[in-house]
């Protein structure tokens, strides 16, 4: 059996863990290629064999050994069809994509032209509606709180607001689980949310309970997050700082639990090789993993 595996999009804590597994636990007949930089390797017939000493040691860390990337040229039709003609000529039984909401997007349209597909959902995001949750969302969030915790410190000691921008592009989901984990003051994860009466409001609750140092957490692309702290700071007459958590929360290692569901996705991966049943996304509900059938959904 041949097999091509590829990570596509932002890359996301987990994804060197299921290179690992996978290519420890496929049996010795199948042998599986790696497209480098997400769907741009496979428009360029881009892609090296995935052998266990390659990745035995990194399982532990970040990012993605065989490069994530998103490619305009995948969505236009001729960067689609030479992605289609290398998957043919290189024989593959089996493409697994490994990204999130616009690789699966990619992957369904493969899918709806005879190539057999398993999608795993991995970014930092969590942006798929399928599924509860992605791999390297768990990541994500622990690396936002942690650096959360040391800004807070040096917050606490001069006494000042502050802001922390974190990522998610389109959902709030990292803003929201970081703000009920750091127990902030204010969470502006949507447009409504930039309401200065609000924001003064709570800020204001806040400082009256003995608040040392208010924090508001912002999902990125809503406000420019230095401009909001001036305004706070011009209000109140307290010193306010702003900080972009930035890709520290993406490159970071995988959690205990992106280590555990990588395990588990790869389990179910062998699981649906071993039964012949392909074009499905996997996800994650209720901790545990299912499948989702991609053909009814075409
Ligand atoms: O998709 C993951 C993500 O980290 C988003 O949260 C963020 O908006 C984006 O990627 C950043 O992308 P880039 O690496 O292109 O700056």
């Amino acid at each position: 059996m041949k097999i091509g595996i590829l990570t596509s999009g932002g890359d996301a804590p987990g994804m060197n863990a299921i290179l690992y597994k996978l290519i420890s636990s496929v049996d010795n007949d199948t042998k599986i290629i790696a497209f480098i930089n997400g769907y741009q390797g496979l428009i360029e017939n881009n892609f090296i064999v995935l052998e266990k000493k390659l990745v035995m040691n990194c399982s532990h860390l970040g990012g993605s050994i065989i490069k994530s990337g998103r490619s305009e040229e995948f969505k236009t039709k001729q960067g689609f069809k030479k992605a289609l003609t290398n998957i043919i000529l290189n024989k593959l039984n089996l493409l697994i994509i490994l990204g999130g909401d616009g690789s699966f997007k990619g992957a369904k349209e493969l899918i709806a032209n005879d190539i057999k597909v398993i999608f795993v959902p991995c970014t930092i995001d969590n942006d798929l509606e399928y599924s509860t949750q992605t791999l390297g969302f768990d990541s994500a969030v622990n690396a936002v709180v942690e650096s959360f915790d040391k800004i807070k410190q040096t917050m606490l000691s001069n006494n000042r607001i502050f802001l922390c921008e974190v990522m998610g592009r389109h959902c709030p989901d990292i803003a929201k689980t970081c703000f009920k984990a750091t127990d902030s003051t204010y969470l502006i994860s949507k447009k409504q949310d930039l309401n200065l009466k609000k924001i003064y409001k709570s800020i204001s609750i806040a400082l009256e309970k003995g608040e040392e140092a208010p924090s508001i957490i912002v999902k990125e692309n809503l406000v420019n997050i230095y401009n909001l702290a001036k305004d706070i700071q011009n209000y109140f007459d307290i010193e306010t700082r702003a900080c972009q958590i930035g890709y520290i929360q993406r490159g970071t290692q995988p959690s205990v639990f992106d280590r555990i569901y990588a395990r588990d996705f790869v389990i179910e991966i062998i699981n649906c090789i071993k039964q012949n049943i392909n074009n499905v996304a996997l996800g994650i509900k209720n901790n545990e993993i299912f499948k989702l059938n991609l053909r009814n959904d075409l």
